[in-house]
Protein backbone atom coordinates (compact mmCIF):
# COMPACT_ATOMS: atom_id res chain seq x y z
CA UNK A 1 0.00 0.00 0.00
CA UNK A 2 2.71 2.46 0.88
CA UNK A 3 4.66 1.74 -1.96
CA UNK A 4 1.30 2.25 -4.16
CA UNK A 5 0.99 5.71 -2.49
CA UNK A 6 4.74 6.87 -3.11
CA UNK A 7 4.55 5.66 -6.80
CA UNK A 8 1.45 8.00 -7.23
CA UNK A 9 2.91 10.68 -5.41
CA UNK A 10 5.82 10.60 -7.81
CA UNK A 11 3.52 10.04 -10.88
CA UNK A 12 1.11 13.39 -9.89
CA UNK A 13 3.94 15.18 -9.35
CA UNK A 14 5.45 14.33 -12.86
CA UNK A 15 2.79 14.56 -14.65
CA UNK A 16 1.98 18.07 -12.99
CA UNK A 17 5.38 19.03 -14.45
CA UNK A 18 4.15 19.95 -18.18
CA UNK A 19 0.94 21.46 -17.51
CA UNK A 20 0.62 24.74 -17.91
CA UNK A 21 -2.65 26.00 -18.46
CA UNK A 22 -5.87 25.87 -16.99
CA UNK A 23 -7.80 23.15 -18.90
CA UNK A 24 -4.92 21.05 -18.45
CA UNK A 25 -4.58 21.63 -14.89
CA UNK A 26 -8.06 20.75 -14.59
CA UNK A 27 -7.67 17.31 -15.99
CA UNK A 28 -4.63 16.58 -13.84
CA UNK A 29 -6.71 17.26 -10.87
CA UNK A 30 -9.57 15.29 -12.12
CA UNK A 31 -7.15 12.45 -12.63
CA UNK A 32 -5.24 12.36 -9.71
CA UNK A 33 -7.25 13.84 -6.98
CA UNK A 34 -10.60 13.40 -8.44
CA UNK A 35 -13.63 11.30 -7.34
CA UNK A 36 -12.31 8.14 -9.00
CA UNK A 37 -8.69 8.70 -8.72
CA UNK A 38 -6.06 5.53 -7.89
CA UNK A 39 -5.91 8.29 -4.17
CA UNK A 40 -9.41 8.55 -3.60
CA UNK A 41 -10.00 4.52 -4.39
CA UNK A 42 -7.11 3.68 -1.94
CA UNK A 43 -9.17 6.18 0.38
CA UNK A 44 -12.06 4.33 0.45
CA UNK A 45 -10.35 1.16 0.60
CA UNK A 46 -9.18 1.76 3.90
CA UNK A 47 -11.79 0.25 5.36
CA UNK A 48 -11.04 -3.08 4.65
CA UNK A 49 -7.83 -2.99 6.22
CA UNK A 50 -6.72 -4.31 9.40
CA UNK A 51 -6.32 -2.45 12.54
CA UNK A 52 -2.75 -2.07 12.76
CA UNK A 53 -2.48 -0.88 9.02
CA UNK A 54 -5.50 1.16 8.93
CA UNK A 55 -3.82 3.99 10.82
CA UNK A 56 -0.14 3.57 8.66
CA UNK A 57 -1.35 3.80 5.61
CA UNK A 58 -4.69 6.43 6.28
CA UNK A 59 -1.86 9.17 7.51
CA UNK A 60 0.56 8.60 4.44
CA UNK A 61 -2.46 9.04 1.95
CA UNK A 62 -3.21 11.65 3.47
CA UNK A 63 0.24 13.14 3.53
CA UNK A 64 -0.08 12.42 -0.73
CA UNK A 65 -2.85 14.18 -0.99
CA UNK A 66 -2.17 17.43 1.37
CA UNK A 67 1.23 17.54 -0.82
CA UNK A 68 -0.50 17.01 -4.09
CA UNK A 69 -2.79 19.63 -3.31
CA UNK A 70 -0.25 22.05 -2.70
CA UNK A 71 1.94 21.09 -5.48
CA UNK A 72 -1.32 22.11 -7.52
CA UNK A 73 -2.31 25.36 -5.33
CA UNK A 74 1.45 26.48 -6.38
CA UNK A 75 0.97 25.34 -10.41
CA UNK A 76 -2.64 27.93 -10.80
CA UNK A 77 -0.67 30.76 -9.00
CA UNK A 78 1.87 30.45 -11.67
CA UNK A 79 -1.11 29.93 -13.97
CA UNK A 80 -2.76 32.81 -12.90
CA UNK A 81 0.85 34.82 -12.53
CA UNK A 82 2.08 34.36 -16.11
CA UNK A 83 -1.82 35.40 -17.25
CA UNK A 84 -1.56 38.37 -15.05
CA UNK A 85 1.57 39.76 -16.83
CA UNK A 86 0.28 38.91 -19.99
CA UNK A 87 -2.18 41.16 -19.74
CA UNK A 88 -0.01 43.40 -18.66
CA UNK A 89 2.30 43.20 -20.73
CA UNK A 90 -0.36 43.99 -23.42
CA UNK A 91 -1.47 46.69 -22.01
CA UNK A 92 1.77 48.59 -21.36
CA UNK A 93 1.36 52.81 -21.29
CA UNK A 94 3.94 54.97 -21.35
CA UNK A 95 3.49 57.51 -18.53
CA UNK A 96 6.27 59.54 -19.59
CA UNK A 97 4.06 60.88 -22.62
CA UNK A 98 3.02 64.64 -22.16
CA UNK A 99 -0.87 64.44 -21.11
CA UNK A 100 -3.33 66.08 -23.50
CA UNK A 101 -4.38 69.40 -22.95
CA UNK A 102 -7.64 69.95 -22.14
CA UNK A 103 -9.55 72.78 -23.60
CA UNK A 104 -12.45 74.63 -21.17
CA UNK A 105 -14.58 77.39 -22.45
CA UNK A 106 -15.18 80.43 -20.53
CA UNK A 107 -18.25 82.42 -19.71
CA UNK A 108 -19.05 85.08 -22.18
CA UNK A 109 -18.38 88.77 -20.41
CA UNK A 110 -21.83 89.77 -21.10
CA UNK A 111 -23.50 86.71 -19.37
CA UNK A 112 -20.59 87.31 -16.22
CA UNK A 113 -22.02 90.98 -15.89
CA UNK A 114 -25.74 89.79 -16.60
CA UNK A 115 -25.57 86.84 -13.87
CA UNK A 116 -24.27 89.72 -11.52
CA UNK A 117 -26.94 91.78 -12.03
CA UNK A 118 -29.06 89.64 -11.30
CA UNK A 119 -27.60 88.40 -8.49
CA UNK A 120 -27.57 91.96 -6.56
CA UNK A 121 -31.32 92.50 -7.73
CA UNK A 122 -32.30 88.88 -6.35
CA UNK A 123 -30.90 89.54 -3.18
CA UNK A 124 -32.98 92.91 -3.39
CA UNK A 125 -36.36 90.52 -3.24
CA UNK A 126 -36.39 91.23 -7.75
CA UNK A 127 -37.44 88.61 -9.51
CA UNK A 128 -36.67 87.88 -13.28
CA UNK A 129 -39.18 87.78 -15.72
CA UNK A 130 -39.10 86.84 -19.64
CA UNK A 131 -40.44 89.26 -22.25
CA UNK A 132 -40.90 88.47 -26.16
CA UNK A 133 -38.11 89.87 -28.92
CA UNK A 134 -41.13 89.96 -31.38
CA UNK A 135 -43.14 92.63 -30.49
CA UNK A 136 -45.82 94.95 -31.81
CA UNK A 137 -45.35 98.37 -32.41
CA UNK A 138 -48.19 99.18 -29.79
CA UNK A 139 -46.21 97.60 -27.03
CA UNK A 140 -42.82 98.64 -27.93
CA UNK A 141 -44.05 102.22 -28.53
CA UNK A 142 -47.81 103.39 -28.19
CA UNK A 143 -48.44 102.10 -25.06
CA UNK A 144 -45.53 103.04 -23.47
CA UNK A 145 -46.28 106.60 -24.42
CA UNK A 146 -44.85 107.03 -27.81
CA UNK A 147 -47.41 108.20 -30.30
CA UNK A 148 -47.54 107.16 -34.04
CA UNK A 149 -44.81 109.49 -35.23
CA UNK A 150 -43.55 110.80 -32.75
CA UNK A 151 -39.72 112.37 -32.65
CA UNK A 152 -38.61 110.15 -30.23
CA UNK A 153 -38.99 107.29 -32.05
CA UNK A 154 -35.95 108.48 -33.73
CA UNK A 155 -33.78 107.87 -30.86
CA UNK A 156 -34.76 103.95 -30.98
CA UNK A 157 -34.62 103.15 -34.93
CA UNK A 158 -36.21 99.91 -35.11
CA UNK A 159 -36.29 96.74 -37.42
CA UNK A 160 -39.82 96.46 -38.40
CA UNK A 161 -40.83 93.25 -40.14
CA UNK A 162 -44.15 93.46 -41.31
CA UNK A 163 -45.72 96.58 -43.46
CA UNK A 164 -48.31 98.68 -43.17
CA UNK A 165 -50.44 96.35 -45.90
CA UNK A 166 -50.16 93.94 -43.20
CA UNK A 167 -50.91 95.50 -39.93
CA UNK A 168 -51.40 98.53 -40.66
CA UNK A 169 -50.44 100.85 -37.80
CA UNK A 170 -49.60 98.55 -35.64
CA UNK A 171 -46.27 96.39 -37.34
CA UNK A 172 -44.61 93.71 -36.05
CA UNK A 173 -40.87 94.86 -35.12
CA UNK A 174 -37.74 93.51 -32.88
CA UNK A 175 -37.68 94.96 -29.81
CA UNK A 176 -36.25 97.95 -29.61
CA UNK A 177 -35.82 98.02 -25.95
CA UNK A 178 -36.96 95.76 -22.92
CA UNK A 179 -39.80 98.41 -21.82
CA UNK A 180 -42.67 96.84 -23.58
CA UNK A 181 -41.88 93.65 -21.24
CA UNK A 182 -43.21 96.37 -18.87
CA UNK A 183 -46.64 96.45 -19.91
CA UNK A 184 -46.85 92.58 -20.25
CA UNK A 185 -45.57 92.07 -16.74
CA UNK A 186 -48.46 94.67 -15.60
CA UNK A 187 -51.49 93.45 -17.56
CA UNK A 188 -50.24 90.06 -16.40
CA UNK A 189 -50.10 91.02 -13.03
CA UNK A 190 -53.32 93.21 -13.10
CA UNK A 191 -55.65 90.42 -15.18
CA UNK A 192 -54.36 87.79 -12.17
CA UNK A 193 -55.32 90.17 -8.91
CA UNK A 194 -58.20 92.52 -10.43
CA UNK A 195 -58.80 93.24 -7.01
CA UNK A 196 -55.99 95.52 -5.14
CA UNK A 197 -52.93 93.84 -7.03
CA UNK A 198 -50.07 93.59 -4.52
CA UNK A 199 -46.91 95.13 -5.69
CA UNK A 200 -44.68 93.95 -8.47
CA UNK A 201 -40.89 94.13 -8.21
CA UNK A 202 -39.26 92.53 -11.61
CA UNK A 203 -36.09 92.82 -13.57
CA UNK A 204 -36.44 91.83 -17.70
CA UNK A 205 -33.28 91.25 -18.97
CA UNK A 206 -32.92 90.32 -22.63
CA UNK A 207 -31.65 91.25 -26.18
CA UNK A 208 -32.68 94.43 -28.08
CA UNK A 209 -32.06 95.20 -31.59
CA UNK A 210 -32.09 98.47 -33.00
CA UNK A 211 -31.85 99.63 -37.04
CA UNK A 212 -28.32 101.41 -36.44
CA UNK A 213 -25.08 102.19 -38.04
CA UNK A 214 -22.79 99.38 -36.32
CA UNK A 215 -19.75 101.38 -34.31
CA UNK A 216 -17.41 101.20 -31.63
CA UNK A 217 -19.60 102.00 -29.80
CA UNK A 218 -23.44 101.26 -30.83
CA UNK A 219 -24.10 97.38 -32.09
CA UNK A 220 -27.72 96.39 -33.62
CA UNK A 221 -28.36 94.03 -31.17
CA UNK A 222 -27.37 94.14 -28.05
CA UNK A 223 -28.57 93.57 -23.99
CA UNK A 224 -30.49 95.62 -21.71
CA UNK A 225 -32.04 94.40 -17.86
CA UNK A 226 -34.97 96.66 -17.57
CA UNK A 227 -36.35 97.26 -13.63
CA UNK A 228 -40.01 98.06 -12.60
CA UNK A 229 -41.30 98.07 -9.18
CA UNK A 230 -44.92 99.24 -8.64
CA UNK A 231 -46.99 99.72 -5.46
CA UNK A 232 -48.44 101.93 -3.23
CA UNK A 233 -46.72 104.78 -2.20
CA UNK A 234 -43.38 104.14 -4.44
CA UNK A 235 -41.48 107.47 -4.54
CA UNK A 236 -38.47 108.62 -6.21
CA UNK A 237 -36.85 108.26 -2.74
CA UNK A 238 -36.89 104.31 -3.82
CA UNK A 239 -35.63 104.56 -7.09
CA UNK A 240 -32.76 107.36 -6.00
CA UNK A 241 -32.05 104.06 -2.95
CA UNK A 242 -32.61 101.47 -4.83
CA UNK A 243 -30.36 102.54 -8.06
CA UNK A 244 -27.50 103.68 -5.57
CA UNK A 245 -27.58 100.39 -3.26
CA UNK A 246 -26.94 98.27 -6.69
CA UNK A 247 -24.37 100.77 -7.35
CA UNK A 248 -22.54 99.76 -4.35
CA UNK A 249 -23.12 96.11 -4.53
CA UNK A 250 -22.11 95.67 -8.27
CA UNK A 251 -19.30 98.43 -8.21
CA UNK A 252 -18.03 98.45 -4.64
CA UNK A 253 -18.82 100.11 -1.39
CA UNK A 254 -16.89 103.12 -2.53
CA UNK A 255 -19.13 103.72 -5.75
CA UNK A 256 -20.48 107.70 -5.68
CA UNK A 257 -23.58 107.61 -7.70
CA UNK A 258 -25.58 111.40 -9.20
CA UNK A 259 -28.38 111.96 -10.89
CA UNK A 260 -29.24 113.61 -13.99
CA UNK A 261 -32.58 114.49 -15.45
CA UNK A 262 -33.04 113.42 -18.88
CA UNK A 263 -36.05 112.38 -20.89
CA UNK A 264 -38.44 109.23 -21.51
CA UNK A 265 -41.72 109.40 -22.99
CA UNK A 266 -42.95 106.31 -20.71
CA UNK A 267 -41.28 107.86 -17.58
CA UNK A 268 -41.68 111.17 -15.61
CA UNK A 269 -39.92 112.65 -14.10
CA UNK A 270 -37.14 110.70 -15.60
CA UNK A 271 -33.36 110.94 -15.02
CA UNK A 272 -30.29 108.92 -16.07
CA UNK A 273 -27.88 107.70 -13.18
CA UNK A 274 -24.03 107.79 -13.39
CA UNK A 275 -21.44 106.27 -11.16
CA UNK A 276 -18.31 107.89 -10.44
CA UNK A 277 -15.58 106.77 -12.79
CA UNK A 278 -14.56 103.25 -11.00
CA UNK A 279 -10.98 103.26 -13.68
CA UNK A 280 -9.86 107.18 -12.13
CA UNK A 281 -12.02 106.72 -8.94
CA UNK A 282 -13.11 110.91 -10.53
CA UNK A 283 -9.98 111.83 -11.56
CA UNK A 284 -10.49 111.99 -15.13
CA UNK A 285 -9.33 109.42 -17.19
CA UNK A 286 -9.74 108.01 -21.30
CA UNK A 287 -12.68 105.68 -20.08
CA UNK A 288 -14.92 108.80 -18.33
CA UNK A 289 -13.77 111.01 -21.40
CA UNK A 290 -11.97 113.53 -18.62
CA UNK A 291 -15.53 113.54 -16.56
CA UNK A 292 -14.93 111.38 -13.86
CA UNK A 293 -18.37 110.10 -14.28
CA UNK A 294 -19.79 106.78 -16.46
CA UNK A 295 -23.38 106.77 -17.75
CA UNK A 296 -25.03 103.37 -16.35
CA UNK A 297 -28.53 103.69 -16.86
CA UNK A 298 -31.63 105.45 -17.75
CA UNK A 299 -34.68 105.70 -15.21
CA UNK A 300 -37.56 107.43 -14.11
CA UNK A 301 -40.75 106.97 -12.08
CA UNK A 302 -43.67 105.16 -14.33
CA UNK A 303 -45.95 107.74 -16.41
CA UNK A 304 -49.19 107.79 -15.51
CA UNK A 305 -50.33 106.81 -18.52
CA UNK A 306 -48.14 104.11 -18.78
CA UNK A 307 -49.51 102.56 -15.77
CA UNK A 308 -53.34 103.13 -16.75
CA UNK A 309 -52.40 100.89 -20.14
CA UNK A 310 -50.89 97.82 -17.49
CA UNK A 311 -53.93 98.19 -15.63
CA UNK A 312 -52.89 100.13 -12.40
CA UNK A 313 -55.01 103.15 -11.26
CA UNK A 314 -51.92 106.01 -11.36
CA UNK A 315 -54.30 107.10 -8.37
CA UNK A 316 -53.83 104.54 -6.23
CA UNK A 317 -50.65 103.18 -7.66
CA UNK A 318 -47.02 104.41 -8.31
CA UNK A 319 -43.95 102.84 -9.36
CA UNK A 320 -40.11 103.40 -11.24
CA UNK A 321 -38.18 101.86 -13.87
CA UNK A 322 -34.93 101.83 -15.26
CA UNK A 323 -33.04 99.83 -17.95
CA UNK A 324 -29.37 99.40 -18.07
CA UNK A 325 -26.75 97.85 -21.41
CA UNK A 326 -24.96 95.01 -20.12
CA UNK A 327 -22.46 95.49 -22.66
CA UNK A 328 -21.87 98.72 -21.82
CA UNK A 329 -21.16 97.94 -18.63
CA UNK A 330 -18.73 95.68 -18.80
CA UNK A 331 -16.77 97.87 -21.72
CA UNK A 332 -16.80 100.12 -18.77
CA UNK A 333 -15.43 97.89 -16.19
CA UNK A 334 -12.98 96.03 -18.41
CA UNK A 335 -11.64 99.38 -20.30
CA UNK A 336 -12.56 97.57 -23.73
CA UNK A 337 -13.16 99.92 -26.25
CA UNK A 338 -14.86 98.29 -29.17
CA UNK A 339 -19.16 96.97 -28.64
CA UNK A 340 -18.51 94.54 -31.58
CA UNK A 341 -16.26 92.33 -29.82
CA UNK A 342 -18.73 90.88 -28.35
CA UNK A 343 -20.47 89.40 -31.06
CA UNK A 344 -16.86 88.51 -33.45
CA UNK A 345 -16.78 85.42 -31.34
CA UNK A 346 -12.93 86.44 -31.74
CA UNK A 347 -11.17 83.59 -28.98
CA UNK A 348 -8.27 85.88 -28.10
CA UNK A 349 -11.13 88.57 -26.74
CA UNK A 350 -13.14 85.95 -25.22
CA UNK A 351 -10.45 83.54 -23.63
CA UNK A 352 -9.68 86.76 -21.63
CA UNK A 353 -13.24 86.64 -19.44
N1 LIG B 1 -35.88 101.94 -22.44
C1 LIG B 1 -34.91 102.97 -22.23
C2 LIG B 1 -33.82 102.87 -23.32
O1 LIG B 1 -33.75 101.88 -23.98
C3 LIG B 1 -34.26 102.86 -20.87
C4 LIG B 1 -35.22 103.12 -19.76
C5 LIG B 1 -35.92 102.09 -19.18
C6 LIG B 1 -35.41 104.39 -19.25
C7 LIG B 1 -36.82 102.32 -18.13
C8 LIG B 1 -36.27 104.65 -18.23
C9 LIG B 1 -36.97 103.62 -17.66
O2 LIG B 1 -33.06 103.79 -23.51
Amino acid sequence: MEERLDLIRIEALSALEPVDDEKSLENWQVKYLGRSSQLMEIFKALGTLSKEEKPIVGRTANQVKVALEAASGEKENLINQRRIDQVLEGEKIDVTLPGRRTISGSIHPTTQTLREIYRVFGDMGFQIYRSREVETDEFNFQLLNFPPHHPARDMQDTFFITSKQDRGDDPLLLRTHTSPGQIHAMLEHTKKYPEDPPPIRIILPGMCYRYEQITSRSEIQFNQVEGLAVGKGITFGDLKGTLSNFARRMFGQEAKTRFRASHFPFTEPSAEMDVGCFLCGGDGCSVCKGAGWLEILGCGMVHPTVLENGGFDPEVYSGFAFGMGPERITMMRHHIEDIRYFWANDLRFLDQF
